[in-house]
């Protein structure tokens, strides 16, 4: 996913009283239609369990296809084509923020899989009628830390500020404050106390950015890690809500090298860019930004492709991305998009995704992934 985000310290919402057995029903019929499972009286015992219980469980089925339908339900997700082959690992039995802790660890690690990525979601302990389970914190499992300087810069990401700011005041420290200093999991058990945990070194993954053939480049330092994970989301699967449920894809370089280390609240390179190529940047009209763009997106490329790590780019990914649209569309499906967050934010009039309209996505769609209320 790409576009503008802000971050905020997430806070519990009211408690939900109990949940609507109508949206258990429909994504049951959803889900048995679809897969063409037998449904062999299953709808009448979820009502049942729900009336008894205020809840219900899913079973390892519902559950795998309910996370990859609400990757498919993900509007602003170009990388769907695949949704039915996300890795789902089933952890409903972990509630100590620790054990959550080392889940998250061990989900990067079996994720990675030698640099060739694995789209993989972790299910964590649901919310119940009992109250909310955990959350993690962190929007994704590797942040790189944003510092305050005191005279109001930052030393690493400026999106990470707030974060960081939170992991100091529980204790969190580093010895010599650097641009690419990863945080640690921050995570608010089910009274809303938070807990700070360190990722183990060997779960994070990190590619050096070199350039395929300007050697100034690797001295400006730049790096980026390798999997992209998304942890501060709520999969909403019939009803039930997923509060911890990290899962991650393998980058569009796009991300990193016309956002994350571009955008002059994070990691404003171009500047930096431009003298270690030797492009004038004295006048704006010579695009010098727009070439230096260039360059630090195939310096992404060229350096994940070096070190053997997943990554896709956004010709590709267009491609593929109107291909699954139409796979739906065969189907018998709409699929919802948001245009904004589709096209990408380099050469966006080169992809095929940009000079066309979509079905406009419905936001009661369900499954999803949804943002949690702040
Ligand atoms: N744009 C976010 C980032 O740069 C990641 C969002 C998910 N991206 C993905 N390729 N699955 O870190």
């Amino acid at each position: 996913m790409m576009g503008p985000e802000s971050y905020e310290h997430p806070r519990h919402e009211p408690r939900e009283t109990g949940l609507n057995p109508k949206e258990a029903r429909e994504f049951l019929e959803d889900f048995y239609s679809e897969t063409g499972s037998s449904e062999s009286g299953r709808i009448q015992y979820v009502m049942n369990e729900i009336s008894r219980t205020g809840t219900y469980r899913h079973t390892l089925p519902e559950l795998t296809w309910g996370a990859r339908a609400a990757w498919r339900n993900s509007a602003r997700c170009i990388g769907r084509l695949y949704w039915n082959s996300l890795h789902v690992r089933d952890r409903r039995h972990v509630f100590s923020t620790a054990d959550v802790a080392d889940e998250c660890a061990e989900h990067l690690r079996t994720a990675w899989k030698s640099g060739k990525i694995r789209p993989t979601i972790t299910i964590f302990a649901p919310d119940g009628p009992q109250g909310n389970s955990v959350r993690i914190v962190n929007d994704q499992l590797i942040r790189y830390a944003g510092h305050r300087n005191t005279d109001g810069s930052v030393t690493g990401d400026g999106r990470n500020v707030e974060l960081t700011d939170l992991a100091k005041k529980m204790g969190w420290s580093t010895r010599y404050p650097s641009q690419f200093d990863i945080l640690p999991l921050i995570i608010e058990d089910d009274n809303g106390n938070v807990h700070l945990y360190a990722l183990p070194d060997d779960a994070v993954k990190e590619v050096p950015l070199t350039h395929p053939e300007k050697n100034g480049f690797d001295r400006l330092g730049l790096r980026w890690h390798a999997i992209p994970a998304i942890s501060n989301m709520i999969l909403e699967i019939g009803g039930i809500k997923y509060s911890a449920a990290p899962f991650n894809g393998w980058y569009m370089q796009t991300e990193i090298g016309a956002r994350n280390l571009v955008d002059e609240d994070r990691y404003n390179v171009l500047p930096r860019v431009a003298e270690v190529l030797g492009i004038d940047t004295a006048d704006e009209r010579s695009l010098w930004r727009d070439r230096a763009l260039v360059e630090i997106n195939r310096a992404v490329l060229h350096s994940f492709d070096r070190t053997g790590t997943s990554i896709t780019d956004h010709h590709t990914e267009s491609r593929r991305f109107l291909q699954h649209v139409a796979k739906e569309s065969r189907a018998g499906r709409s699929c919802p998009v948001d245009w904004s967050w589709i096209v990408p934010p380099l050469s966006a009039s080169l992809t095929g995704v940009y000079h066309r309209y979509y079905d406009e996505p419905d936001a009661g769609r369900r499954p999803a992934f949804l943002a949690r209320i702040k």
